[in-house]
Parts: C-alpha cells; sequence; structure tokens
C-alpha cells in the first residue's frame, strides 16, 4: 500500500495487473491461466464480444467454464455484448467471480448490477471512450468495479487513447469525496512505455492484453510490468 496524492487528497492504492486471456494463443488459454497465477496475477480479465455490441466474436460461459479448473484466481468477465443480463445466470454457473458490463448497453443499468450481485459476483459497469464517465454517477455507490475503456472495445492490439484517463482522475476523486469502495479499472492499449502514465492517474486495476501474452515472453513480461509498479510506488513512498 502507499499514499498518493490525488487532486488534494491522500488516496492508499496498490495496482495490479488483470492479465486479457483474449491475446494468449488460445490453444494454451490452461496453462496460459496457470503461469499468470504462478506468478502472484489474482485477478484473470476475459473479454466476451458478440459480434453486435462490438464488430468481433470470441467465447462465451462455456469456454469460462472449461476454464475455471486451471485456476483459483478472480475471473473477470467483461461483457462486450448487448442485452448482457441475459447472460449472468450462465457466467455465475460457469464461475465467473465477477461481471463488467457496458453503460451503452443497459439501459436499465442499476437493475443489471444488482442482478449481478443477487448471483453473488462482482458487479462492473464500463464506459466506452465517447461516454462521459460522470453519467456512473448515480449508480457508483453499488459498483464494485468502474472500467474506464482506453480504446474502442472489439479488438486486442490498439494504441491506448490517453485522454480517457482524466475520467480516472475524476473516479479517483469522486471515491474519495463520496467515500466509495469501487475499484478504478483500465483496459486497452497498455504497454510498458505507457503505463506509468495509467498509474499515475489513478488506475488501480491495469488490463493488459497484447502487452503481456506473447509466446515464451509471458513470464518475463509479467515480471517487467510488476517491477514497473513497484517502481512507481517506491517513487510515491519517496524511496526512490
Ligand atoms: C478490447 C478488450 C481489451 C483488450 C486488451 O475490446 O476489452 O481487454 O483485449 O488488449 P490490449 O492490451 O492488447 O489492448
Ligand atoms: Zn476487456
Amino acid at each position: 500500500m502507499v499514499s498518493r496524492d490525488c487532486g488534494g487528497t491522500v488516496e492508499k492504492m496498490k495496482a495490479i495487473i488483470a492479465p486479457s486471456l483474449l491475446a494468449a494463443d488460445a490453444g494454451c488459454w490452461g496453462q496460459e491461466i496457470e503461469l499468470v497465477e504462478s506468478e502472484g496475477i489474482t485477478c484473470l480479465h476475459l473479454d466476451i464480444m458478440d459480434g453486435r455490441f462490438v464488430p468481433n466474436i470470441t467465447f462465451g460461459p462455456g469456454q469460462v467454464g472449461m476454464l475455471r479448473k486451471h485456476g483459483k484466481l478472480e475471473f473477470d468477465a467483461h461483457l462486450m455484448v448487448v442485452e448482457p443480463e441475459r447472460l449472468i445466470p450462465a457466467f455465475a454457473s460457469a464461475g465467473a467471480d465477477g461481471m463488467t458490463v457496458h453503460y451503452e448497453a443497459c439501459p436499465h443499468l442499476h437493475r443489471v448490477i444488482e442482478m449481478i450481485r443477487e448471483q453473488g459476483m462482482k458487479a462492473g459497469a464500463a464506459v466506452n471512450p465517447a461516454t462521459p464517465v460522470e453519467l456512473l454517477a448515480p449508480v457508483l455507490s453499488f459498483l464494485d468495479r468502474v472500467l474506464v475503456m482506453t480504446v474502442n472495445p472489439g479488438f486486442g492490439g490498439q494504441k491506448a487513447i490517453l485522454p480517457m484517463l482524466k475520467k480516472v482522475e475524476w473516479l479517483q476523486a469522486e471515491k474519495a469525496r463520496e467515500n466509495l469502495s469501487y475499484e478504478i479499472q483500465v483496459d486497452g492499449g497498455v504497454d510498458r512505455q505507457n503505463i506509468g502514465q495509467f498509474l499515475s492517474a489513478g488506475a488501480e486495476s491495469i488490463v493488459i492484453g497484447s502487452a503481456l501474452f506473447q509466446p515464451g515472453k509471458t513470464r518475463e513480461n509479467i515480471q517487467a510490468f510488476m517491477r514497473l509498479i513497484s517502481e512507481q510506488e517506491a517513487v510515491w513512498q519517496g524511496k526512490a
């Protein structure tokens, strides 16, 4: 835990990495989950796409259920689908620990959040780059996680849209002002060169796909990202 100055208020935070499995070779998903957990990763990001909310199609609750036996770490399903509420029971049964739905896909977002929590999962809400994060203000107190998209969802390997980090700063300030407890997550385009900017803005959970899962290099990449996070925290603590 470190102290950091965040818009005049002092916040305690320890950032974590949430690897996005989509970037890994699908033929090795089981082994890759075991590898990341052995490196101390506590949360796995699962990108669920339906070909309607986003142009791409990935995998569903069936595959999540099959992967469950490969790790005990948190399975966090990021649903880039229309009508995500229809999938809540299936993901809960598959062993998902958390479900993040898009603000843009939920006209009745509060109801969907309640449904996720009733199934015993952590509830998250995501905003696309073009959506103002302030629109989440009425539901922030019901959320376990807020996801700021730093790319337009649909594909891994895109370049981060860094002005989105202002949303992270707003979420940090709001969290302190209202004494809330949601985790602030960022997703899209994070690499070794720009991770410092995400951390400085106040990101607490950092989704990383293509810069982390690389054939034969996943372990060294995780260690490198963890080192960068520790170095940043040491600077905040005045130890570096
Ligand atoms: C984008 C997904 C992201 C993405 C992350 O639609 O939500 O999780 O796959 O991958 P990178 O880190 O490659 O942007
Ligand atoms: Zn994602």
